[in-house]
Order: structure tokens, then C-alpha cells, then sequence
């Protein structure tokens, strides 16, 4: 099962530019957490391997993300994996939702997702915050549906 899941995250690596690497689950992040999903983490100890011994969870309100204090305000970081709340939302401008951390759908200016889809290019990921809709490095207002 391990060998599986660390399959998969050499395949994740190698098919995201180095920017992306901190936005997923189970990785070392350079403040020395991987989170697990939106809200709990464990610590790597200097290692490239989360030891998975013991978990921890920000507090209310808090998500887990690569800044230094690990737990951060939502409204100011993106979580840095598992944060689902933005796929498929039209809001706030209804051009299009995210539906994946690599494809969109446009909503041509309806409150769901419309059938008409397309993908990002490879390296690029889906920011419902920019009217770019795919963009290549996040930054702090960067609205990332956390699916594959
Ligand atoms: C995140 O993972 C922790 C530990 O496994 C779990 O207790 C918690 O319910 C999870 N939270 C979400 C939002 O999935
Ligand atoms: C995790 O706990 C198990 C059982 O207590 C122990 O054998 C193992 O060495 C620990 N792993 C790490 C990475 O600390
Ligand atoms: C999108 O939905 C419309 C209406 O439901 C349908 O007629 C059309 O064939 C669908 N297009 C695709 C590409 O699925
Ligand atoms: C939404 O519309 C506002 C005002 O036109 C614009 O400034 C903003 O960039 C748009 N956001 C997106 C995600 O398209």
C-alpha cells in the first residue's frame, strides 16, 4: 500500500513544476509539515518522510498550509492540500468553476457548472481567482480545488 502511494507521489512530482509540489497531501513541506488533508498534519523532523506516529490539528478555523506557523487563516493561505469547497462553484463572477485542480467548466454566468469543460495545460493548474483560470504558480488569494 505504501509502495503504491509512494508510486504515485514520484508520479505526482514528476507531472507538476516545482511550485506545485508544496499543494499536495503527504508531502515534507519546507516548514517541516505534510499535511494530510485540509486541517491535520504531521511533522517530518528534518526527514523527506512524514512520520506518521502522531497526527495534529490546527485549531478551529485554521488550515494546514507551508507557511512557517504550519496552521494559517484560510482567508489568507490556501490550504496546501484537501480543500474541496471551491470545486465546482460559479462564484463570485460566474465565468467558470474549477473542477478539478486541472480542469474547468464554464458557467456562462449560471450558479452550476455548465457541460462545456476544457483542462489546463500541463504545468498549469485551475485558480478560480484569476480570470487566467490556469495559472502556473499560486499565490495567496489563489482559489485551488484540491481534486484529481
Ligand atoms: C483530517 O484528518 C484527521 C486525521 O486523520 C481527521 O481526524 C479529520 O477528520 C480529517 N478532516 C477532514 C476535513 O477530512
Ligand atoms: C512508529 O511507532 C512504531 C510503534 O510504536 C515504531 O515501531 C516506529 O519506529 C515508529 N516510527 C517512527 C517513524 O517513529
Ligand atoms: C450538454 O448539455 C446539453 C443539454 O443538456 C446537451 O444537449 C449537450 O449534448 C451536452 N453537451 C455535451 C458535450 O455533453
Ligand atoms: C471578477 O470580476 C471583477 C470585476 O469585474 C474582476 O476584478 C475580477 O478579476 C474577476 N475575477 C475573476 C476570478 O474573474
Amino acid at each position: 500500500m505504501y509502495k503504491l502511494l509512494g508510486l504515485i507521489a514520484l508520479a505526482a512530482l514528476g507531472a507538476f513544476p516545482i511550485a506545485w509540489i508544496q499543494a499536495d497531501c503527504n508531502v515534507c513541506q519546507s516548514n517541516g509539515a505534510s499535511c494530510i488533508n485540509q486541517t491535520a498534519y504531521n511533522l517530518c523532523f528534518g526527514g523527506s518522510q512524514p512520520n506518521t506516529n502522531q497526527t495534529f490539528v490546527c485549531t478551529d478555523g485554521l488550515v494546514c498550509t507551508d507557511e512557517p506557523v504550519i496552521c494559517f487563516q484560510r482567508s489568507e493561505t490556501p490550504a496546501s492540500c484537501g480543500d474541496t469547497d471551491s470545486c465546482g462553484q460559479c462564484a463570485p463572477n460566474y465565468t467558470f468553476a474549477c473542477t478539478s485542480r486541472s480542469t474547468f467548466a464554464f458557467c456562462f454566468g449560471a450558479i452550476t457548472p455548465t457541460n462545456v469543460t476544457g483542462s489546463c495545460p500541463d504545468g498549469y493548474f485551475c485558480d478560480a481567482s484569476t480570470q487566467e483560470i490556469c495559472v502556473t504558480k499560486a499565490t495567496d488569494d489563489s482559489i485551488i480545488c484540491h481534486l484529481n
